[in-house]
Formats: C-alpha cells, structure tokens, sequence
C-alpha cells in the first residue's frame, strides 16, 4: 500500500512536483504517465528516498517517507531505465548479494534468496560468472532479480522501457505482471500511452509537476469526456500548455 500526500520537490524557482496525491493498492498498478520534464523520475525519486521533499510526505507499506526512510527503504524495490546499473566485475550472485547487503539482510538470508531467483529466472547456469560479458538479456535478468532480492511490498519502475528493443521490453512487462500477481504494490512511469493502457490499474496524468487526472481508464473517459487515453491526454496536457 502506498499513499502520496501533496508532495512537492522545488529546485530553486523551479517546483518539479508540485502538491501531488494519489494512491494505490496491493496488487495494483499505477501508472505515472507524462512527457518529457513533467515531473515522473523526480516523484519516483522521492518515493524512493533519493530525494528530499520540500514539503508533503507518503506513507509506503505502512511507513512515513520523510519520518522512517529507512524502513521505506527496505519496502521498495526499484527498477529505474536505461542502464541496468550492474557490476561489470562482480558475477551475476555478487551483484544480487551486494543488494541484499544494502538491505541488511543476513548472509544466509542472500544465499536462499539467490537460489530461489536464480531457478525463477532460469538463471542457475550464470550466476557465478562475470557480469561484464552478458548479453543484455543476461543483464535484465540480473537487474530483476536484484531488485526483488530483499522481497519489497512495494516497486518503483521509471520508464523501464525506455529505450529497449521488443523482447527486452516484453521481459519488462512480463516482470512487472509477475510482481503484480505476488500482490505488490506497483508504481510504473512511462511516456508511452499503449504501455499504460495494457499495463495499469489507474493512472495519473502528470504535467508540469501536477497531477491533472487521476482514475482508470473508464473513470478517466468518463470523467474527462473522450473515447480514448490520448485524446484526454492530448486535451489536457494541451490545456494546461494554454495557461
Ligand atoms: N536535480 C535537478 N535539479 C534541477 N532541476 C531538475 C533536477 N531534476 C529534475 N529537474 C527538472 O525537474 C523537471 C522534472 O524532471 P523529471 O522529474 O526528470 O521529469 P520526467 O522524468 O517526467 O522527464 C524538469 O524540468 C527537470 O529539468
Ligand atoms: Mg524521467
């Protein structure tokens, strides 16, 4: 379960996010759609303690972001785009274990982890090699599995797509079904609207730093008057470009 209550982050002049609040539920998922510079890595980022509110807090999995970011911390996984963030030197189980460290999880705690992922995602056969030499796939793989290593509640995903080709994307999307199915709480950001649709429970369209729609797609037609997600989308981003 995650609540975000009026959260707002200010660079300078600049209010990035700007009193944003929504929810959203086990098993669900909520996506964060917007272009470019709206505001979507720097919510996730918030949520995920990387960041410091200017003012508003969220409650993750029952903890306050801004009074107990360390037991946020430990509730959330996070699968941030672009690159998969692993160490070339370190094999694929010592690039998990370092995360579960970071997670203050016991040694033997990491080792049973890494067995069970390592079946999961049907890769056994690699997890003492290198991670420098795999193939992308490989190293999706890794990323996934290292980002459920401590079992979080709760998974931030920003624009995981982003730049992939069709199979990896597919991986992504499958991942995120799959950690949708084992009741986690899901926050997705994406620019791309087919992904949304195929893959959210609600959504929340963010522009400009704020939220200018909140629902499902049927409340969001209904709500908004159109026959689909883009023209809403269209319309309203459009609107507030006006303004
Ligand atoms: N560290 C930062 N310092 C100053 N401005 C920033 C910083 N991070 C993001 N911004 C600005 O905040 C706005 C929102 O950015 P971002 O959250 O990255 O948007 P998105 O992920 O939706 O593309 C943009 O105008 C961006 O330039
Ligand atoms: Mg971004």
């Amino acid at each position: 379960m995650l609540e975000v209550k009026n959260l707002t982050k200010r660079f300078g002049d600049l209010i990035a996010v700007n009193n944003i609040s929504f929810s959203a539920g086990q098993g669900e998922i909520f996506g964060l759609l917007g272009e470019n510079g709206a505001g979507k890595t720097t919510t996730l980022r918030l949520l995920a303690t990387m960041l410091k509110a200017t003012s508003g807090t969220a409650t993750l999995n029952g903890y306050d972001l801004i009074d107990e970011p360390e037991k946020v911390r430990s509730s959330i996984g996070i699968l941030f785009g672009g690159e998969s963030g692993l160490y070339d030197r370190l094999t694929a189980a010592e690039n998990i274990a370092y995360f579960g460290e970071l997670n203050n999880m016991s040694r033997q705690e990491i080792k049973k982890r890494i067995a069970e992922l390592g079946e999961a995602f049907e890769m056994t056969d690699y997890m003492d090699r290198k991670a420098g030499k795999f193939s992308k796939g490989m190293k999706q793989k890794v990323a996934f599995a290292r980002s459920i290593v401590h079992n979080p509640a709760i998974m931030l995903f920003d624009e995981p797509t982003s730049g992939l080709d069709v199979s990896a994307i597919r991986n992504v999307h499958d991942f995120i079904m799959a950690c949708k199915q084992a009741g986690k709480t899901i926050v997705l950001s994406s620019h791309n609207m087919s992904e949304v649709e195929k893959l959210c429970d609600r959504i929340g369209i963010i522009h400009k730093g704020r939220l200018v729609a909140v629902g499902s797609i049927p409340q969001l037609l209904e709500e908004h008057g159109g026959s689909s997600l883009e023209e809403i989308f269209m319309r309203l981003v459009g609107d507030c470009n006006e303004l």
